[in-house]
């Protein structure tokens, strides 16, 4: 059973909320915030506020992406705004084991996201504190880029880890999934498939772009 999370940062920031609605309303399981500071990566979108402003607007599953340098700081802010998960990068902090532990004890989901260059098998040391391991195939920045085909590969390693540690967790993978790539990336073990472009660019509309990923399952 594939999860949906469709990424707002793909959406119309001049209307999130009625962008939230109609994601709600088109059959996302899940709403995807990419979070970005400018400084772990060159973009800068929206923090725990606007988690906040739209948590009234919708009941689906808030996926929080901090693509943020000292994720630690914002952990309280997330919780109180209604983040139902919290996703940190193993790249953006040496303290990734005390960092999880302390999402899970403000009582969200957390999750680890890997850029493309690291390691898979760095997640082994970490399986007991994730609900949920984010493989990136763009690298982490912005929407509408080209997968990176050596993606499926690291999504396949990804699921053997988790599958032999016997643990529940979701395997996420996100960036350039559309038409193209969702059948591989499905077959690679992904369970949860983000998706920004492919769905709020769908020429037919939201409702198609979410039913035609959701069908490579
Ligand atoms: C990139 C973000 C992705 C991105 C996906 O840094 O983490 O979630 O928005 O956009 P598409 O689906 O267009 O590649
Ligand atoms: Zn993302």
């Amino acid at each position: 059973m594939l999860t949906i999370a469709p990424s707002l940062l793909s959406g119309d920031f001049g209307c999130l909320a009625q962008n939230a609605r109609d994601l709600t309303e088109a059959g996302a399981d899940w709403i995807h915030f990419d979070v970005m500071d400018g400084r772990f990566v060159p973009n800068l979108t929206f923090g725990p506020q606007v988690v906040r402003a739209l948590r009234d607007d919708t009941d689906r599953y808030f996926d929080c992406h901090l693509m943020v340098e000292r994720p630690d700081f914002y952990i309280r802010q997330f919780a109180e705004a209604g983040a139902n998960n919290l996703t940190i990068h193993y790249e953006a902090t040496h303290a990734a084991h005390r960092v999880l532990g302390r999402i899970r004890e403000a009582g969200m989901h957390a999750g680890l996201a890997l850029c493309p260059a690291t390691p898979v098998h760095a997640i082994e040391e970490l399986l007991p504190e994730l609900d949920l391991l984010l493989i990136m195939s763009v690298d982490p920045g912005f929407g509408g880029q080209e997968f990176i085909p050596r993606s499926l590969g690291r999504l396949r390693q990804a699921r053997e880890i988790i599958d032999a540690s016997g643990q529940h967790i979701r395997l996420e993978v996100d960036g350039g999934i559309n038409h193209d790539t969702v059948r591989e990336v499905v077959a690679a073990g992904a369970a949860v498939l983000v998706a920004g472009s492919a769905i709020f660019r769908h020429p037919d509309g939201l409702a198609a772009g979410i039913a035609a990923l959701r069908s490579a399952g």
